[in-house]
């Protein structure tokens, strides 16, 4: 008896065996689109770094909320840029900030899209970084103080939720956070609302774009005394396993794509819901590359979100998002 010929091939002849057989789909369902929101009106400012991206006032911002509710989208996530950076990023946590006033016209226009926020104080403050700077006076160091940073972070979280948002998700990577802002919003009433840790988050290059964007780009230093080394695997779950204690509803990995192990090791230690942050270089660099005539950027970005899928993602959260939505229609 021979080997079997075509033993692998057979499976392969015609799409619609393909369709049968496959392993992994995107979805729709699977995508979340983030979202810039600037103070001003009839403002649709085009991310240079990002083509097809923008920043938004809040009447355009609540017109593509529409669109994307209408195209099947199960949720945005929305990202500040408030009128004025100061030392407390108090635009993060003012009633009136700039995402508190997003999510209230949002909700007033959209009904069926979920409002997730972003909870960082790095768009707020005048030096950029995600949290309150103090002075060690032993070392004369400047650094994040975590606990001060805290009280900003929960402030931020409740009145994102006093202004209707549906899932929080905290990208400072403080430690604490997550307990800290779960028990406040527990006790404002808020004990529905999810939240989404951004759980494994390295210090990454692939953010350029997106501080570009955010107008977000630290004016000292770096983000390496809270973001997680690039180096670590196991440090990341010992990061899950705390958010996860401290009431994490879904955990995320960012970026996505230089940390595909990451997602899997997540996935196969827990059994919580793992998002993916398909971050702004990452999009970047095809779009680029898509520009150049070097690929295909429809193909590469399908083949990359089903890599994620693949690595264990249950949601991703990708500038892909509304193409993907019409390029998966049936
Ligand atoms: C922090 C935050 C960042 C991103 C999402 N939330 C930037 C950072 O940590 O510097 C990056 C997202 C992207 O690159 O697409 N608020």
């Amino acid at each position: 008896m021979g080997f079997p010929k075509q033993r692998m091939r057979r499976l392969r002849q015609n799409e619609n065996i393909r369709r049968l057989v496959r392993e992994t789909h995107v979805s729709v369902d699977d995508l979340i689109m983030p979202l810039f929101v600037r103070p001003g009106k009839g403002i649709k400012q085009p991310i240079s770094s990002m083509p097809g991206n923008y920043q938004m006032s809040i009447d355009k911002l609540t017109e593509e909320a529409k669109e994307l509710e209408g195209l099947g989208i199960p949720g945005i996530i929305l990202f500040g840029i408030p009128e004025k950076k100061d030392e407390m990023g108090s635009g993060a946590y003012a009633d009136d900030g700039i995402v508190q006033k997003a999510i209230i016209a949002i909700k007033k226009t959209t009904k069926n899209i979920l409002v997730i926020t972003d909870v960082c104080m790095c768009e707020y403050t005048n030096h950029g970084h995600c949290g309150f700077i103090s002075k060690d006076e032993k070392t004369d160091h400047f650094d994040v103080d975590n606990d001060m940073t805290l009280e900003l972070l929960v402030k931020e979280a409740v009145s994102h939720a006093r202004a209707g948002a549906d899932i929080v998700a905290p990208s400072d990577m403080m430690d604490g956070r997550v307990g800290a802002i779960r028990d406040a919003l527990d006790e404002e009433g808020f004990n529905h609302i999810p939240i989404i840790a951004y759980s494994a988050k390295y210090a990454s290059g692939f953010y350029g774009p997106f501080r570009e964007a955010a107008e977000s780009t630290p004016g000292f230093g770096d983000r390496s005394s809270y973001q997680m080394d690039s180096h670590n695997a196991r440090e990341a779950l010992r990061e899950v396993s705390l958010d996860i204690e401290e009431g994490a509803d879904i955990v995320m990995v960012k970026p996505a794509l230089a940390y595909l192990d990451i997602i899997r090791m997540i996935k196969d230690n827990f059994n919580y819901p793992v998002a993916a942050y398909n971050v702004s270089g990452e999009f970047s660099v095809v779009k680029a590359a898509a520009e150049k005539g070097w690929i295909d950027e429809k193909r590469v970005a399908l083949e990359i979100l089903t890599g994620i899928k693949r690595a264990g993602a249950d949601m991703i959260l990708t500038y892909w998002a509304k193409d993907a939505a019409q390029w998966l229609k049936k």
